[in-house]
């Protein structure tokens, strides 16, 4: 196999084989492959798309390029949960503790940032001391004792996705259903859960705006899930508006904490208890509305919260940091945008705020880049809101 015919092939719309793309997946691997061909090939597909052959192809060889993790060791339903990449989603730090607090077994492999849109194992780093790349049997460890760990993809799990994700972050190639498919139900069938929950997002914040591409998106990922054998169920969710009122990484944690102590805004509580509900109830505890029930008593009862601290302590993270926020990495300086003139605010323009994010330090440019912790927004006003000329609408 030459990558340049399957480049070609590509670029002039023809369907890759099984082999092709078992070539360009084990070739780009191993680092036989170059970046510059990989994302030739990746911004053909982009352009002209896969079939569903294709995406299945490119997701199970992407799930085998590494390790396939055997959790059958763990005891319970196994059940996992990824999101489509939103901009302040930090649902996973609230729905994945309360599900745990249920009984359900999380065992969750993160992302980083990816675009304009933020990544839970960057918040989860933003925690003084949290270690998010833990070895295996200390991850079984955690998951058996706690119910819960949260971990970032280890370089023996879909290693082909770990090298794309960072190739497409840099090279405008993330907006696609395919990859974005491939990406995430490699990394979900390499990660062994027995069930998975998708959060499918749609809007102006989403990598696909509009509903129709989130609901083929939605249908191809339960359609690979399920032919794998793993019960797979997918949310769409909207991202026509940032999720709560903060943007950045320990923004993010705190907030996330907020809703755990029973505080926070309603948008994001709403979504977090639905997540959970559905989690709970692919973990076989009950019906979803006795499920959305027992999420909302673990969210009240304050156990979610305590199996947050669980969590972080598990993982060598500052349970103090965690019960005061000020502890945790400040952005270096301020600035307020203000309002123009007198007027409602009609909407939000949600990637351009994750972008923004992301230019204050909350995400990368380059690969190599290093990330300010405390960077992000807070946003001070609502969609829909009224708002006086001079008034901050958001805090950069
Ligand atoms: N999340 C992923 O893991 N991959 C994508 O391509 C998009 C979101």
């Amino acid at each position: 196999m030459r990558m340049y015919d399957v480049i070609d092939k590509k670029r002039n719309c023809g369907e890759l084989t099984q082999e092709e793309l078992a070539g360009f997946v084990k070739g780009y691997t191993a680092g036989e492959i170059p970046d510059y061909q990989a994302s030739a090939l990746l911004m053909a597909i982009c352009i002209n798309g896969m079939t569903d052959r294709e995406t299945t192809w490119l997701t199970l060889e992407m799930a085998h390029s590494g390790k396939m993790v055997d959790l059958s060791s763990i005891s319970g339903k196994k059940v996992d949960k990824h999101s489509t990449g939103g901009v302040g989603d930090k649902t996973t730090l609230i729905c994945a503790p309360i599900a745990a607090a249920c009984g359900v077994k999380v065992a969750k492999m993160s992302g980083r940032g990816l675009g304009h849109t933020g990544g839970t194992v960057d918040k989860l780093e933003s925690i003084p001391g949290y270690c998010t790349a833990i070895g295996e049997e200390e991850f079984f460890r955690l998951v058996e004792k706690n119910g819960l760990a949260l971990v970032g993809q280890s370089g023996d799990l879909a290693p082909a996705d770990k090298k794309l994700y960072a190739l497409r972050d840099v090279t405008a190639t993330v907006k696609s259903i395919p990859l974005i498919a491939s990406s995430i139900m490699s990394k979900k069938l390499a990660a062994g859960s027995d069930k998975i929950l998708l959060d499918v997002k749609t809007g102006t914040g989403a990598f696909l705006e509009r509903q129709e591409d989130a609901e083929a998106l939605a249908r191809l990922m339960c359609a690979i899930g399920e032919g794998a054998g793993r019960e797979t169920v997918a949310l769409l969710t909207s991202m026509n508006a940032p999720l709560g009122r903060t943007v950045g990484n320990s923004l993010e944690v705190m907030e996330a904490v907020e809703i755990l102590q029973g505080k926070g805004p309603e948008d994001l509580r709403q979504i977090s208890l639905e997540l959970a509900a559905n989690m709970i109830c692919l973990a076989e505890k009950g019906t979803l509305v006795q499920c959305r029930r027992l999420a909302l008593e673990a969210l009240d009862t304050g156990a979610a919260f305590q199996k947050f601290v669980e969590l972080v302590e598990g993982q060598g993270g500052c349970t103090e940091a965690v019960r005061r926020p000020e502890m945790l990495p400040q952005g270096q300086c301020t600035m307020d945008w203000t309002a123009p003139c007198n007027g409602w605010l009609a909407y939000l323009h949600t990637d351009q705020i994750g972008e923004a994010s992301r230019l204050l330090g909350a995400g990368r440019q380059t690969k190599e880049d290093i990330l300010d912790y405390g960077a992000g927004i807070r946003l001070l006003a609502a969609s829909r809101e009224m708002i006086k000329k001079g008034q901050p609408v958001a805090r950069l």
